[in-house]
């Protein structure tokens, strides 16, 4: 059966395409190897899906080319997509910093990528591998069906055991278009044994203001028997590269707050001082490690500004990261150099366009990424669309 559009992948981004070009009369089959679409999006936010931030902007996003997203981010905003979730009567609410959550389940979320594809007759085939792609006289041809347009939607290998695939790279790379090296992202971070006297506070969590790789994020850390986890810790990670240090400040105004101890209580230890704001165990671990053997009385100034310092820039080594069995989203991917910024159309190969993660835009946790997967999709499925009606 021919079509006007073939899209490899029923995640966001493919689903957005399909249903924006469907509905623009295009002919579109989506094709997916998985048992059920959007299987990321029924299992994120808890199962409530942030679906969006209010904060989207340009700046929220990690690319080789950080102006790439723009376009399509200016284009279809976090409040269509919210606009688009309202008149489907899906309740939402804000839970922090900006991020929208469904107040039900992220099946509602699915529920109308589907029916948008439905009003748009797009025909979406399940349990269906991509298997050998051909293309000849301007024509893609995936598992029997043919058409002028392939669209790779098909995410990056974060989560393999759902079902992830690099086979984005693959396809890109056999059309001549460079992948950035894809990392994992929005990912815990491993320690090494050295600084593993941390895995005995495993499950504690502390507001935390967490530098790693030139970025800083004032969120959640929360140590793990592995390492460091929590948002913090995997904001920054997207920015982290091997061998470098991250650092946590988990008490801003430690010194004031130290000096203030000493006077209240002078006959107290370190530890006292720390348990009155951070939680016990870490305050437990913290002393430890900063090693002050006397009473707060007998603490100098200097000694008082020197552990003061140590607690605003707790300075880790990690040894990796728990890699894409455990992250998020996965950094890096097709080559923004390649691709149109309006349409996603691989400017040298025309008709392959890519979406989504696939492609090398990695937003900060919070709803960013899905935002990516809507407005390029969009993008990508008004493209299709102008093209079909010519
Ligand atoms: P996505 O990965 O969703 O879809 C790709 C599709 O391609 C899949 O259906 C897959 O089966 C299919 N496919 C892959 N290989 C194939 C092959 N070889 N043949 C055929 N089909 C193939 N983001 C956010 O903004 N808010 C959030 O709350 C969360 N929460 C969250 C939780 C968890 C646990 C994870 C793992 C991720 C998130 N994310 C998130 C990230 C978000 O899920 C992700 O960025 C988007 O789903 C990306 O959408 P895409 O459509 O690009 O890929």
């Amino acid at each position: 059966m021919d079509y006007d559009a073939i899209i490899l992948g029923a995640g966001g981004a493919g689903l957005m395409a399909a249903a924006t070009a469907g509905q623009a009369g295009a002919r579109v089959l989506v094709i997916d190897h998985a048992d059920r679409p959007g299987k990321k999006i029924l299992i994120s936010g808890g199962g409530r899906c942030n679906f969006t931030n209010t904060g989207t902007e340009a700046e929220c996003f990690l690319s080789e080319n950080p102006h790439f997203a723009k376009s399509a981010l200016s284009r279809y905003t976090q409040w269509d997509f919210l606009a688009l979730v309202e008149d489907h009567k899906i309740a939402w609410h804000e839970k922090t910093l900006g991020q929208l959550f469904c107040d039900g389940s992220a099946r509602q979320i699915v529920a109308m990528l589907l029916a948008e594809c439905e009003k748009g007759g797009v025909d979406i085939r399940l349990n269906t591998p991509a298997g050998e792609i051909g293309h000849a006289d301007g024509l893609y041809t995936v598992a029997g069906a043919r058409a002028p347009v392939l669209v790779v939607a098909t995410g990056g290998p974060s989560i393999p055991k759902m079902g992830a695939t690099g086979i984005a790279y693959d396809i890109a790379r056999r059309f001549g278009v460079n992948v950035v090296t894809p990392r994992p992202a929005l990912v815990p971070l491993t320690l090494p044994e050295a600084e593993m006297p941390f895995r005995a506070i495993s499950g504690v969590a502390c507001p935390a203001i967490a530098t790693a790789g030139g970025a800083t994020f004032e969120e959640a850390a929360l140590f793990t028997h592995k390492g460091l986890s929590g948002p913090a810790i995997l904001q920054v990670s997207s920015y982290w590269s091997p061998g470098q240090p991250v650092s946590l400040n988990v008490l801003p105004n430690a010194a004031h707050l130290l000096r203030d101890a000493r006077r209240r209580m002078p006959r107290a230890h370190l530890k006292a001082a720390l348990t009155e704001h951070l939680p016990t165990r870490l305050a437990d671990a913290l002393a430890a490690r900063i090693g002050l053997a006397t009473e707060l009385g007998n603490v100098s100034d200097a000694e008082v500004d020197r552990v003061a310092m140590e607690l605003t820039a707790l300075t880790f080594h990690p040894s990796g990261t728990e890699g894409y069995a455990k992250a998020e989203v996965t950094a890096g991917g097709i080559d923004t150099g390649a691709l149109s910024s309006k349409t996603m159309e691989v400017r040298a190969v025309p008709g392959l366009y890519a979406v989504g993660e696939a492609v090398d835009v990695t937003g900060w946790l919070g709803g960013y990424n899905f935002q990516w997967a809507w407005a390029s999709g969009v993008a990508c499925g008004q493209a299709i669309a102008a093209r079909t009606q010519i």
